[in-house]
């Protein structure tokens, strides 16, 4: 058994995500934390909010409250909606925390003291209309690249391309709009990461064959442009302080690190917040330090998280020259469209997490989204899909199949799994077909393959619809009631089945699927698919209850109202 250390990128403390920031980071890693953790292994699935950085600032002016606290209260919100969604965190922490303060600083000495760190006087955008200097994100303008009219100076949300503020086209302030931008000069930690281009290309061709395409693709477009020294370091109240130690006029100078030097450190500090809590049971370095043979680390995040995670991260730690953790496989998504266009936190447009679970219980969205998610290319959310395949897949055949079998056998044989016939033909066929599928659901788990995974699923849920269609029950106990009991012992035998490998997926439905039988104990250990074929692990006598309707249908007056309430319309391009 291995040890898995899983992260999903760090949300945003502004805001509540939407449903694609849910499906291109937290979910699936929550998904495949789940499943590890049934095959026996050792997980810690660690996440955090990402507090530092002008978004945080500004929103908190916005509600006049000091930024600590608008952190620390939106730190919960967001908390209060994933335990919602079931996220199963070892640990949720905060980039804010003093740990990562710590390490963050540890990091930024190490650099320095190995010739990667150089203070360097540099001239910066100041706007004379916000009486401010702008960081980079805060200036917007044209890509030089590809034309896109609102590429912020950090990055080209269209391309994906690093930029510098001095890049874009007709800069013009982000707070204010102003384009009387101005130029002035101010010292800042310059980060040398042209003098690790060649370790870092050396890393990442070690471990790219590995990588999926799209994660692979980006880190070599990345490399390929080039790696440029970048200032680590901002002129904002909030933030991981430089330390005066090493820097004390910068430090003077109420200078913090950049939002992303310290954001992927905070997976070490969030990791040491959780050992913390519990410092003789937990070990929080064994996880990061000198971990190459023992743990295996899989990163989730969306696309345009990928040159961060691939190239600017792992430059970090290998210039740090001590024996850090560095990601082992980088499970990158594509975007989630609503109708076709992008969800928007500053447009509202698209559905959040808080108002989903509003609506419908997190299963329904769990099993939506994964199955959909934007894994090859992206995908788009549309209410009349999520209607249909919450009807056809969740209700119809796995809702149904439950209640179906379970109130007649209830009505024919009484509370308990009947006992009586003996398997045959259509049972033997039954098995070998859930063995086989089985293994291609755990091939596809394996392989973080989710929409693969998801069908392979579906495939396991039918197939029990299709025996009992096949052996009829309900009219086999007319003439063969040894034969009825057989065929419903068996289903139920799929029942409890579905409750352990739907479990990933349906948290909570899988649970109750299992606690309609009086088992010894619950468990969730999983069925492996040669125990499977058997469909014996419920035995005749074991008490059963029916459980209520475990997913609704959905109407056509609620996808109309669904479509009132968020707007269902295409968007232009
Ligand atoms: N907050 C960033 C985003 O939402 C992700 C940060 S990931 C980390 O795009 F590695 F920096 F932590
Ligand atoms: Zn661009």
């Amino acid at each position: 058994m291995a040890r898995h250390l899983i992260t999903s990128a760090l949300p945003y403390i502004n805001g509540i995500k939407h449903l694609g920031n849910m499906v291109g980071s937290m979910l699936p890693a929550d998904v495949y934390s789940r499943y590890l953790r049934q095959r026996g292994h050792e997980v810690l699935y660690i996440c955090a909010t990402d507090e530092h950085g002008t978004p945080a600032e500004l929103a908190a002016k916005e509600q006049g409250v000091p930024v600590d606290e608008f952190c620390a209260s939106a730190h919960d919100a967001q908390k209060a909606v994933y335990d919602g969604f079931a996220l199963a965190f070892d640990y949720f922490g905060r980039s804010s925390s003093p740990q990562n303060v710590e390490i963050t600083q540890h990091f930024a000495r190490r650099l320095n003291e190995n010739g990667f760190i150089e203070e360097r006087a540099i001239r910066q955008v100041y706007s004379p209309a916000d009486g401010r200097f702008l960081p980079d994100r805060y200036v917007e303008g044209t890509c030089p690249h590809c034309g896109y009219d609102k590429a912020r100076g950090d990055q080209c949300e269209n391309c994906t391309r690093v930029l510098d503020p001095t890049d874009l086209i007709e800069p013009r302030s982000a707070i204010s709009g102003s384009t009387d931008l101005e130029v002035r000069e101010t010292k800042h930690l310059f980060l040398l990461q042209s003098k690790l281009q060649h370790e870092v290309e050396e890393w990442v061709a070690r471990h790219e064959e590995e990588w999926p395409q799209l994660a692979a693709s980006i880190a070599r477009k990345w490399l390929n442009e080039g790696l440029h020294d970048r200032a680590i370091t901002r002129d904002l109240d909030w933030g991981v302080p430089v330390p005066a130690d090493t820097w004390p006029d910068l430090a003077a100078e109420g200078k913090v690190f950049y939002v992303w030097f310290d954001a992927p450190i905070e997976y070490i500090g969030a990791t040491k917040e959780w050992a913390d809590q519990d410092p003789e049971n937990r070990d929080w370095k064994s996880w990061w330090y000198d971990a190459d043979a023992t743990v295996r680390y899989t990163e989730f995040m969306a696309k345009d998280n990928v040159p961060f995670h691939t190239v600017m991260f792992p430059a970090t730690e290998l210039g740090v020259r001590e024996p850090w953790k560095k990601v082992d496989y980088v499970k990158a998504f594509n975007w989630l469209t609503y109708y076709g266009g992008k969800f928007s936190t500053s447009q509202k447009r698209g559905v959040f997490t808080d108002q989903a679970l509003d609506i419908l219980p997190a299963d329904y969205w769990r099993y939506f989204l994964i199955a959909n998610a934007p894994e090859s290319d992206d995908s788009s959310f549309t209410w009349e899909h999520f209607t249909a395949t919450v009807n056809k897949d969740l209700a119809d055949t796995l809702g149904n199949f439950v209640n179906r079998v379970l109130s007649f056998s209830k009505k024919r044989f009484g509370e308990a799994v009947p006992a009586g016939g003996e398997p045959g033909e259509a049972e033997t066929r039954l098995g070998t077909e859930i063995a086989t599928l089985l293994a291609e659901y755990e091939a596809q788990m394996e392989a973080l393959q989710f929409r693969k995974a998801a069908a392979a699923l579906r495939a396991l849920w039918s197939a029990g619809n299709s025996y009992l269609e096949e052996k009829a029950p309900w009219l086999e106990i007319k003439t063969d009631k040894d034969g009825a009991a057989l065929t419903l012992r068996t289903a139920m035998n799929l029942i409890h089945l579905y409750a352990v490998v739907s479990e990933p997926f349906i948290p909570g439905t899988a649970a109750a699927m299992r606690q309609a039988f009086s088992l010894e104990e619950d468990t969730a250990t999983w069925i492996t698919p040669d125990e499977a074929r058997a469909l014996t692990t419920v035995a005749a006598g074991t008490p059963f209850t029916v459980p209520p309707v475990l997913f609704a249908k959905l109407t056509d007056d609620d996808l109309d109202a669904y479509k009132e309430r968020f707007g269902g319309e295409p968007q232009p391009a």
